[in-house]
């Protein structure tokens, strides 16, 4: 059975809107869990615009399935995942300007120094994912740095504009997590995936994992907002 892992990242981007309490993305990773969500995932970006350390130290503690640590390969991420020491850990291209992850990380551009990163994360007992393009060539080179896991970026796909470029742009996908796993990585998927563009996936033992943020925490708002205002109606009226 495919499995679920749910970023929690945009309920602390609605949190830092106000720089409040709430909403706590560790609460939502509960209830994530509590529906059956097999993971949690959350990406402590440089800028800190959504999660904070103080989100990834509470969810260490709390999270029961497993947390995915999504982050840039630098230095002082590396300190933190070898201190909080994350189920997982996706390493993932970041630029600050972008809204988010723009695309795959670059193994092949970088295989040296991230052959020597990745070998400093397992020494700390780490297991490391690389968010990469559907790329042959990139999935070569995630294996030759030592990765247990790919995560495909299925963000071209997901804004494909038409039913036949989404179609091939799946077969790309599908193509590489057979090549992915033909090289003995394990495959995960993840970026842009919603409620529509999941379903040429169902069932295909190709895809592994599926790591999904925006659309679910898009989907509770708007799931929850009736409760929500019965709610308030009900306090204010005497
Ligand atoms: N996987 C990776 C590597 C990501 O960077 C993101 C976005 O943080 C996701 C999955 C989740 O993408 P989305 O929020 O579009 O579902």
């Amino acid at each position: 059975m495919a499995k679920l892992e749910v970023n929690v990242d945009h309920v602390a981007t609605l949190r830092q809107a106000r720089l409040g309490r709430e909403p706590d993305p560790v609460t939502a990773a509960a209830l994530a869990e509590l529906a059956g969500a097999h993971g949690i995932i959350v990406h402590l970006r440089e800028d800190r615009r959504h999660i904070q350390d103080r989100d990834l130290r509470l969810l260490r503690q709390t999270v029961k399935t497993r947390l995915n640590l999504e982050m840039a390969a630098t230095e002082e991420m590396l300190r933190i995942a070898s201190e909080v020491k994350p189920d997982l850990v996706t390493l993932v291209p970041e630029k600050r300007q972008e809204l988010t992850t723009e695309g795959g990380l670059d193994v092949a551009g970088q295989k040296d120094f991230l052959r020597e990163y990745l070998q400093r994360l397992k020494a700390a007992g780490l297991t490391v994912s690389l968010f990469v393009d559907a790329d042959s060539t990139q999935l070569n080179a995630a294996k030759e740095v030592g990765a247990a896991w790919v995560e495909l970026h299925t963000g071209t796909y997901a804004e494909a504009e038409s039913e036949a470029e989404a179609q091939r742009l799946f077969d790309q996908l599908l193509d590489a997590a057979r090549h992915a796993r033909s090289l003995g990585l394990r495959v995960k998927c993840g970026h842009g995936l919603n409620y529509t563009n999941i379903l040429p996936f169902r069932g295909r033992p190709e895809f592994e994992e599926f790591s999904i943020g925006h659309s679910i925490i898009s989907r509770a708002v708007l799931v929850g907002m009736e409760r929500a205002v019965r709610e308030m109606l009900a306090l204010i009226t005497p």
